[in-house]
């Protein structure tokens, strides 16, 4: 089943300013733009919608670009946005216009509802598949590769030791260790980064299928006998058991102690990240250490981690930022971008000159990230 619909010769994509609390990123930067004009779009682009990422309104000037106000991007046959749109926004949509944006799928708070009374064609992008052909549209991997790159910088500017090894003739600094726990998107860029910087680094994952990544990126894989296998589908872990999960703290108890820096990005989608670092753990680590929980807006993989707070617990240093990405916001909005180009590139046919909307349901990509269509709601919550 497909739908098109004809227009004039270009489609309109609207990009409005985000107004999410700490949000600083824009759905495109002035590169990706620069490409969607290429390929005939017209965009409408909210006045100082880059502003924050760094990108002034002068850059995005240019032959088929127009500054607008709030209400007129969202009024674009096609609206491109970084975080969900609220309520009052989505009111502002026209009926079978599309929606491209994070939709936070588990949180229940009545946006599908309010999407599909409004005849929106809504995508969420956390909601793409993670398979190779989906890879270039895959925002959760652009952005989290970023996360996983800033984090290991907010712990080296908080640990009051080198990272690298050093010897000067004022004395010697011996390497941090450096420990990243579960190695998917984040963690592996989290590895890269800390090895760049001159870490130790060894890196734990109940997937034992990313012991290869680990080695190849130079870094020690923890193996930990859990006595249960944690791949789930589509790549991401399962829930461990009740015992699973005590058998796991209890080993990386034990290992833990050991390390100076700390970085866990474990999660599960849709459910409460997975306790890793328990308290006595915690107790045993050398003070001054660092622990970044890349989960604390999940529940934490540290019980004692603190969402969006810095915080010294029993003398170790707790990060528990969740807006990496923002801290970032040039990159992340030209990657984010380029995902958004290459979702365009699946959904828009270009046919004598003319661009059209092919929402093509028997396609796994749109089957799978069109969340509302014509009036209702596709998603379904495994
Ligand atoms: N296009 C693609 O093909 C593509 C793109 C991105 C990711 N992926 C796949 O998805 C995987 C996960 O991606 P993600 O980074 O979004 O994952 P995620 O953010 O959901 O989780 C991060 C990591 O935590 C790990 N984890 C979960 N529970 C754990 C526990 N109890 N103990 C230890 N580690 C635990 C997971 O295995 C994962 O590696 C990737 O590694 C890859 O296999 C594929």
């Amino acid at each position: 089943m497909s739908m098109s619909t004809s227009s004039s010769t270009s489609l309109v994509i609207g990009i409005p300013k985000e107004t999410g609390s700490g949000e600083t990123r824009v759905a495109v930067s002035p590169e990706a733009v620069k490409k969607l004009v290429k390929r005939g779009f017209r965009v409408w682009i909210e006045k100082s919608a880059g502003t924050k990422a760094g990108f002034p309104d002068e850059d995005f000037q240019m032959e088929g670009v127009e500054m607008v106000d709030a209400k007129t991007a969202f009024s674009a046959q096609i609206v491109a946005k970084i975080l969900k749109p609220s309520f009052d926004e989505i009111g502002q949509m026209k009926k079978g216009s599309v929606l491209v944006s994070l939709i936070e799928p588990y949180k229940l708070d009545g946006t599908f509802e309010k999407l599909a009374q409004a005849g929106v064609e809504a995508f969420g992008m956390e909601l793409i598949p993670r398979t190779s052909r989906a890879q270039a549209m895959d925002v959760l991997s652009s952005q989290a590769g970023i996360a996983g790159y800033r984090a290991v910088l907010e712990a080296s500017t908080r640990y009051g030791r080198f990272f690298p090894l050093m010897m000067t003739s004022a004395g010697s600094a011996k390497p941090a260790k450096v420990m990243i726990l579960g190695a998917g998107v984040a963690g592996l860029q989290a590895i890269a980064t800390a090895k760049k910087l001159g870490a130790l680094v060894e890196a734990y994952d109940v997937r034992a299928e990313v012991k290869e990544q680990i080695q190849s990126l130079g870094a020690k894989f923890v193996e930990l006998d859990v006595g249960e296998e944690g791949s789930g589908t589509g790549g991401y872990a399962k829930e461990l058991s009740e015992e699973g999960k005590k058998k796991q703290q209890a080993l990386l108890t034990e290992r833990l102690k050991k390390s100076d820096i700390i970085i866990s990005t474990a999660n599960i989608p849709g459910r409460k990240a997975p306790v890793l670092i328990t308290e006595e753990a915690v107790k045993g680590m050398r003070a001054g250490s660092v622990i970044v929980d890349m989960a604390a807006a999940n529940g934490g993989n540290c019980p004692l981690s603190v969402a969006d707070q810095v915080v010294v617990k029993h003398g170790v240093v707790f990060i528990g930022f969740t807006k990496y990405p923002a801290m970032v916001p040039a990159d992340a909005s030209n990657f984010y971008g380029h995902n958004v180009i290459n979702l365009m590139d699946l959904i828009v046919q270009k046919k004598d000159g003319a661009q059209s909307l092919n929402l093509n349901l028997e396609d796994d990509i749109i089957a799978a990230a069109l969340v509302t269509h014509s009036g209702d709601i596709r998603f379904k919550k495994k």
